[in-house]
């Protein structure tokens, strides 16, 4: 009671579950110590209880340190735990740390501190500092009930974070249903996401429950959001606000208990100017975006990954091929475009090229064809400021497979001055790709290695 007085708490105490289930109902506390031993029952089946999860911290009191019922714990939300007999300092630590407020929480469990270590949060691997960091928002958000908006460029692992949320929060029992939007043809998709009664339209010879209904209690996981048509957004947009929806040839409503994440590896504000997204669907989908880093972003984890993909290999074809360090180190002096997937990919072509040893000379020529930072731009002396200043635009533009945002962030304008420019130069304007690029440094190089690097091409 002092020690919580002291970090500017005021304490309610509760014997058992009963009166710790009412006392959670009228004071909506900022934070609740729990002991796992109570005189009716297990302290964890509190947890269902609280049911502003997102605004309540819950610290674990166990006797023994048992590793597994602290896991358990972690994933049903609680943000630590404490062994008994209770170190002061440590509780008075994690109560310096609760925050007061719905805000964005980043503080982190010892356990999840371990767990990353180790280099891994689930499935995803990696342990640099931005996937730590992503780590934590997705240990944080899981188990609430927020609509999760994953951005990050292809191959990152944007799926595997959507699943990675669902197995961590209170659905996990129920279905995880992903969906490519981009995939399913415009004509089918919102019978497949809202379903059908039978005879709504030629074809529909049966009633059909769309994904909102199979995915009921669980998570639906919108892939490529821009590619939804425009129309279907609205119906979307309906659904989130209201919670519930109509099957096509229905005018019944159906409640419907299903979370939502999505993801894009577009710039969202791109895909909006482009009319591809809806700024309204957008505000409502961005409750809590979490943005994916590039792999080459990630260090060491570049090794880590092609290791743990060769180690797969090996084991699928029972060989006990080694990727040499000089190998390895090639790895990281790549740009990645493809992000986890082309690791993935360059390391089961080394697999297969190579008999015992996976060295650089295995992995470089695939590498050097593919990479930009080997793109220059020639630009014959004599040519204007003002021809220069279009050509590098196109060509960046180029270089950014047309992502405005990404283009503007390298050449150091506003996106703003980036599309006022490509107004200027009108559509007409649009210069053929191999106007500008090839695959050789040029001594006249406007676009040095360098600078292509620094900035971060897709970040
Ligand atoms: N951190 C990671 N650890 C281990 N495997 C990963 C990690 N990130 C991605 N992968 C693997 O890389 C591949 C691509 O991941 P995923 O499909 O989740 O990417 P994505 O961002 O959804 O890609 P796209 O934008 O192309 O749909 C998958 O095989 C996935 O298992
Ligand atoms: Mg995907």
């Amino acid at each position: 009671m002092e020690i919580t007085a002291a970090e500017g708490f005021t304490a309610a105490v509760a014997g058992n579950i009963r009166d710790a289930q009412i006392q959670i109902a009228c004071q909506r506390p900022d934070v609740v110590l729990i002991d796992l031993k109570l005189p009716d029952g297990n302290g964890m089946d509190l947890f269902n209880d609280i049911e502003s999860r997102a605004t309540t911290e819950i610290i674990l009191i166990t006797g023994h340190a048992s590793v597994e019922t602290a896991v358990d714990a972690l994933r049903l939300g609680a943000t630590d735990y404490l062994t008994k007999p209770i170190n002061f300092r440590r509780l008075k630590a994690l109560l310096s740390r609760v925050p007061r407020t719905a805000d964005l929480k980043t503080e982190i469990g010892a356990l999840r501190t371990e767990l990353r270590r180790l280099g891994h949060f689930g499935q995803m691997l990696g342990a640099a500092p931005v996937m730590q960091k992503l780590y934590n928002h997705i240990g944080r958000v899981a188990p609430t009930e927020a609509t999760v908006l994953l951005l990050g460029e292809s191959g990152t692992g944007k799926e595997l974070a959507a699943q990675t949320i669902h197995d961590l929060s209170l659905r996990q029992k129920h279905p995880f249903l992903p969906v490519n939007c981009g995939a399913i043809s415009p004509q089918l998709i919102e019978s497949e996401i809202f379903g059908h009664e039978k005879g709504s339209f030629t074809g529909a010879d049966r009633q059909h429950k769309g994904y909102f209904e199979r995915a009921n209690g669980g998570t639906l996981f919108l892939d490529e959001i821009t590619e939804m048509p425009i129309e279907l957004q609205v119906k979307l947009l309906r659904v989130l606000e209201t919670g519930s929806f109509m099957r096509i040839g229905s005018n019944q409503e159906l409640e419907t208990d299903v979370r939502i994440i999505a993801a894009t590896n577009r710039e969202p504000e791109d895909a909006i100017e482009e009319g591809k997204l809806r700024l309204d669907l957008y505000h409502r989908l961005n409750v809590f975006p979490l943005k994916i880093p590039p792999l080459r972003e990630r260090g060491a984890d570049i090794e880590l990954l092609a290791q743990h993909f060769l180690d797969e290999f090996n084991a699928a074809h029972a060989t006990s091929k080694v990727l040499l360090p000089d190998g390895a180190a090639c790895l990281g002096t790549y740009h990645w475009p493809g992000n986890v997937r082309e690791l993935r990919n360059y390391m089961q072509r080394a697999f297969i090229l190579s008999d015992q040893t996976i060295d650089a000379a295995a992995l470089t020529p695939t590498m050097a064809t593919h990479a930009p930072t080997g793109l220059t731009l020639a630009i014959p002396v004599g040519t204007s400021l003002a021809d220069v200043d279009r050509k590098l635009i196109f060509a960046t533009l180029e270089l950014c497979g047309g992502v405005k945002k990404r283009a503007a962030d390298i050449l150091g304008i506003s996106l703003k001055t980036l599309y006022n420019r490509l107004e200027e130069y009108g559509p007409d304007e649009l210069p053929q790709k191999s106007e500008y690029f090839y695959n050789e440094e040029k001594e006249h190089s406007v676009f040095p290695k360098d600078v292509l690097h620094k900035n971060d091409l897709y970040g």
